[in-house]
């Protein structure tokens, strides 16, 4: 297997950018590819922005910081992508632009490139129906801000062998985040638990047994804390199962089991209120409370992964 050194990503928007200056802080050479120039333009903004935060947040030294700039090259030329020893893919979430572009490109390189996608929950079985030499792609499923949570899930999909699995690992490792191995199932681990979470926290406040905010308080004062350190497994050891047994006999049935979206969720996306994004969402962004949310989204998950990890 390919030792990995350099390293093509294609697509330059929220993921790719802070995937790249991952890798390059790293000391891999980088080529960040987008089809719009535009793209790596602002691409190249975020990651100067990111960096003076990580070097005021002591991170990085500023030389260190130049350096690890220096490493990424921008280029809106599909045929650049080719000399890597792997190309990770974070483009739009649509199977036909997926299948289109790893058509292409699993033609154009070399037959030992490993390739990996960064969907975050359409099948690795279904995008690799078109990839030439399926058993050397796979799911890399970074977490939101990539460049700040450890977390990423690996997917094994039918024809990804066990080498690329372990190499794909291995490269998430080597830049000092927590992998785990997820079969191809829809939404694989993050998004499961992300959703089950979400849906019963629309079902409260539809209930009225809490406001968004205080559900939000629920999960920033108590059980975000705890996830932090340790996670259901094991904070359920530590609580006693015979406890965890107990409520679960009475109130798994009355927890929502809804099939589709609904609630405030459904109401906000029917409005076209997306969140940040629209300065609208469940809470009111407008009158630059968007960037100064971004700053301190950022910020905290900064301070916590630094008290937690040692590092962001
Ligand atoms: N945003 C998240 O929180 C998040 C988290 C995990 C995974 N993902 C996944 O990562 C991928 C990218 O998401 P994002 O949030 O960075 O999207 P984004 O819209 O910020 O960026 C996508 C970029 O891809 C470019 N692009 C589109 N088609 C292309 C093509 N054929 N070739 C090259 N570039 C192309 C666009 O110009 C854009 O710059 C998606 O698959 C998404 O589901 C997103």
């Amino acid at each position: 297997m390919t030792n990995i050194k350099k390293i093509s990503i294609a697509g330059a928007g929220t993921m790719g950018s802070s995937m790249a200056e991952t890798f390059a802080k790293y000391g891999y050479e980088v080529t960040l590819f987008d089809i719009f120039e535009e793209a790596l333009a602002k691409a190249e903004r975020l990651i100067e922005i990111n960096q003076k935060t990580e070097v005021a947040e002591g991170l990085v030294s500023e030389n260190k910081s130049k350096e690890l700039m220096g490493r990424i090259k921008y280029t809106a030329d599909m045929g650049n992508l080719a000399d890597a020893d792997i190309v990770i893919e974070a483009i739009l979430e649509k199977i036909e632009v997926k299948h289109d572009f790893w058509r292409k490109l699993s033609k154009q390189v070399n037959k030992d490139v490993i390739l990996a996608s960064n969907t975050s929950g359409l099948s690795i079985t279904n995008i690799a129906q078109v990839v030439e030499r399926p058993e050397r792609f796979a799911g890399m499923h970074w977490i939101n801000p990539p460049h700040i949570i450890p977390l990423i899930e690996v997917i094994k999909g039918e024809k990804t062998s066990d080498e690329t699995t372990a190499a794909v690992y291995a490269l998430a490792e080597a830049v000092d985040k927590k992998p785990v191995i997820v079969k191809d199932a829809p939404g694989f681990a993050l998004n499961r638990i992300q959703l089950a979470i979400l849906r019963e926290c629309l079902y409260i406040v539809e209930e009225g047994i809490a406001t968004p905010e205080d559900v939000d308080r629920v999960m920033k004062y108590a059980l975000g804390v705890r996830y932090a350190c340790l996670g259901p497994f094991e904070v359920s050891d530590h609580g006693g199962l015979d406890i965890f047994y107990n409520i679960a006999s009475y109130l798994f049935e009355d927890l929502c089991d809804e099939k589709k979206p609904f609630g405030l969720l459904a109401e906000a996306f029917d409005r076209g209120q997306y969140g940040v994004k629209s300065q609208r969402g469940f809470y009111d962004y407008s009158d630059g409370k968007d960037e100064e949310s971004i700053m301190y989204r950022d910020q905290m998950y900064t301070k916590v992964s630094k008290c937690l990890f040692g590092e962001s």
